[in-house]
């Protein structure tokens, strides 16, 4: 800390106060120690886990529309069952990571609110429109299994609230990514057109799903920060590297073809070469020139109106509750 002339000794006293508890910070998370919430934190800490987890948070909840388009054309009840299944895990998912910015000392409302002005982003892996059936297999193949690639070292981030959700959430995640390769090898085994389908669903959601990893290592912008704290154990591109060799043979046993002229295997670097990632895509579906991006918030919108009712009887029953108490405890 800086001294500064003339300063009084009390807010020299808090300096230092504030660089013992930094210090103390520092060494828990290089001692890999969680933080907890009533633990003192860097405010910059704080702000990044909090516009992190909302991020997640928001993709969960939206990631929930493009699959639920397909619970009522689902081809049989089995798989119907199965979808919305899924499509509610991802519900439990956006409330696990609601409630775990709130440990953080921001609602939920504030963060929805954020989300519906397009002040906090969502994955924009969901602003792509679910065309056919086969496209809820891809999603759960590649989709699912790019966001367990990414969530899986969460497990091990340094603020405690987070890596715990992350812990239920990736059991759940792998779930989704086999009902996914299953739908996908169902479709992949059946008719010429169901085959067909499956290969365009898997044409369509290859490259997005690459884009899920972010931009390479020397754009990102939040990476260098972030892995310091241990909030991120591995690079976007380590990541997304990781995905392409895990999904190249698992390509191969669903008979169906990667969209990628340029992926081979690479003896010395002991995975696949790929193709480039169209950036300037990414770029304007983040900027909110996706197919969906309008009608995806636009639903969002609709639905938490159409769910005040439900927060307002919530709280009013609460609140009769908690007047019944009081009664009682005048009474007694
Ligand atoms: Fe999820
Ligand atoms: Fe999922």
């Amino acid at each position: 800390m800086t001294a500064v002339a003339g300063g009084t000794s009390a807010a020299e006293g808090a300096g230092s106060g504030e660089d013992a508890f930094l210090a103390a910070f520092d060494a828990a998370v290089a001692a890999e120690e969680r933080i907890e919430p009533r633990d003192w934190m860097p405010d910059a800490y704080r702000a990044t886990l909090v516009r992190q987890m909302a991020q997640h948070a928001h993709s969960e909840i939206i990631g929930m529309q493009p699959e639920a388009n397909w619970i009522t054309r689902a081809p049989s009840l089995r798989r119907k069952a199965i979808l919305m299944a899924k499509v509610q895990d991802e519900a439990g998912h956006g409330l696990y990571l609601y409630s775990a910015t709130e440990t953080l000392g921001t609602g939920r409302d504030e963060l929805l609110d954020k989300l519906h002005a397009g002040r906090q982003k969502y994955s924009s892996i969901f602003n792509y429109p679910t065309l056919t059936w086969a496209d809820v297999g891809a999603i759960g193949w590649l989709v699912d299994g790019a966001a367990i690639t990414n969530q899986v070292p969460l497990c091990r981030c340094s603020y405690g609230p987070y890596a715990r959700a992350m812990i239920r959430i990736c059991k759940e995640e792998s779930f989704h990514q086999r009902q996914g390769f299953e739908l996908l090898l169902a479709l992949s085994e059946g008719t010429p057109e169901q085959h067909a389908m499956a290969q365009d669903a898997v044409d369509r959601w290859w490259w997005p799903s690459l884009m899920m990893f972010g931009p390479p290592d020397g754009e990102s912008a939040h990476s260098a920060q972030s892995t310091a704290w241990k909030i991120k154990r591995f690079s976007n591109d380590e990541l997304r590297q990781r995905f392409v060799d895990i999904c190249v043979p698992q390509a191969e046993a669903l008979g169906l073809t990667l969209p990628d002229p340029d992926l081979r295997w690479n003896e010395e670097k002991g995975g696949h070469d790929f193709g480039t990632v169209d950036w300037s895509e990414f770029q304007a579906v983040l900027k909110g020139n996706g197919p969906c991006n309008e009608e995806r918030i636009t639903q969002r919108r609709r639905a938490h109106e159409d769910g005040a009712w439900v927060r307002d009887a919530a709280a009013a029953y609460a609140a009769k509750q908690a007047a019944g108490s009081d009664e009682k405890a005048v009474a007694a």
